[in-house]
């Protein structure tokens, strides 16, 4: 183990850390410090790449994580008014993802941190998402409770400090934006459909479609949304039109929503806690942010969201799970620690190869 700390013992002095994310179908590079905050980041998205396939397309993304990565690293130093000299270890995505896209950040993470002798600090993506309320100002105060919502992932955690996260509640099936999207695609949506459906929906009339809040009727906190997206299919041929095709989207999302809301509010209350934040793609979507507001309001809890930028796959998400993990910092050399699965609750750095 080679400690950040140690690389650098005067405490007074900035220690930047360069983060990289390359784990799906997004290039990114963030350059943070925990005195300064989030000194740079760049993100070049791939979704024009994948969008004539409906989906990422594994091959493509790796080969494509290659050709950006570089740039983007210029770019963000550049940015961040900073050489490699100035940097203090290296953060990379080490999973959960497409194995060849993550091998790409390792690899490059390897080599920079290599070739400088700092230590390599490898993030669990997820961990990533649930700390990315940290960038804002208004920061969440252990313990809180965390529903992290994307197109992998359906996970309310309990939180009581960085790595102390018990699992409460998943979807047994369909991960929530993997849902929205593949209802897009039911409604002819380009991919990601997500985006597209809450634009789609916000011309939708409420109550025209509803559609069931599953496993909303029985006590726990997993959620189940496959059976979702056959309500929809089933109710597709009275979506007659463009104004149904948005009450459907309308019904869907809000459908969603409310499962969540509810999923949330029992939690809360299972946690005692004070505080909720909600992170991931999905988390970026408005109608729900609104309606977790209205929640928050009516119970009286504290709710925390990224911006949506950051909702979404970032790199200054990775870089602030790297800055709280940097006594974790390995030596580089003894492999590239990427793993395709990796529970959240399971924080062990993952095995080298
Ligand atoms: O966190 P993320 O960027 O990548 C993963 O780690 O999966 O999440 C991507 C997911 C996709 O399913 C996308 O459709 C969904 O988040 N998403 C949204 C919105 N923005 C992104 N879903 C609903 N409304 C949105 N505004
Ligand atoms: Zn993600």
């Amino acid at each position: 183990m080679l400690a950040l700390e140690r690389a650098n013992p005067d405490t007074a002095r900035p220690m930047p850390i360069l983060a990289l994310e390359t784990s799906c179908d997004e290039t990114a590079v963030a350059v943070y410090d925990g005195d300064r905050g989030l000194l740079a980041h760049r993100l070049h998205s791939q979704v024009d790449l994948h969008a004539r396939y409906g989906g990422v397309v594994p091959e493509l993304a790796s080969r494509d994580h290659i050709t950006r990565v570089a740039p983007l690293l210029r770019e963000t130093l550049a940015e961040a008014g900073i050489g490699f000299a100035d940097l203090r270890g290296v953060a990379y995505t080490a999973g959960p993802g497409l194995i060849g896209a993550l091998m790409v950040g390792a690899a490059v993470a390897s080599g920079i941190a290599s070739a400088r002798g700092l230590p390599l600090i490898p993030v669990h993506h997820m961990e990533g998402h649930l700390l990315a309320p940290m960038l804002e100002t208004s920061r969440p105060a252990f313990p809180f409770t965390a529903l992290l919502v994307s197109g992998g992932h359906t996970l309310l955690v309990a939180v009581d400090g960085i790595g102390r996260y018990t699992l409460l509640g998943e979807s047994l099936d369909d991960a929530v934006g993997e849902a929205f999207d593949k209802t897009a695609k039911l409604l002819g949506l380009p991919y990601p459909g997500g985006p597209h459906l809450a634009r789609l929906a916000e011309s939708g009339r409420p109550g025209v479609f509803r559609f069931p809040r599953p496993m909303t009727d029985r006590p726990g906190l997993d959620f189940s949304f496959s059976g979702l997206k056959t309500a929809v299919l089933t109710a597709m041929p009275r979506a007659v039109g463009e104004q149904g095709r948005a009450d459907l989207a309308r019904g869907f999302e809000d459908a969603v929503t409310e499962t969540l809301a509810i999923k949330c509010a029992r939690a809360l209350d299972h946690t005692g806690h004070r505080g909720l934040i909600v992170a991931g793609g999905v988390g970026a979507n408005l109608r729900l942010r609104a309606r977790l507001k209205a929640l928050s309001e009516q119970r009286g809890f504290d709710l925390y969201f990224p911006r949506p930028e950051f909702c979404t796959d970032n790199a200054a998400m990775i870089a602030v799970a790297g800055w709280e993990r940097r006594a974790e910092g390995r030596t580089p050399g003894a492999g590239l620690y990427t793993t395709a699965r990796w529970p959240l609750a399971d924080l062990r750095p993952p095995a080298p190869p």
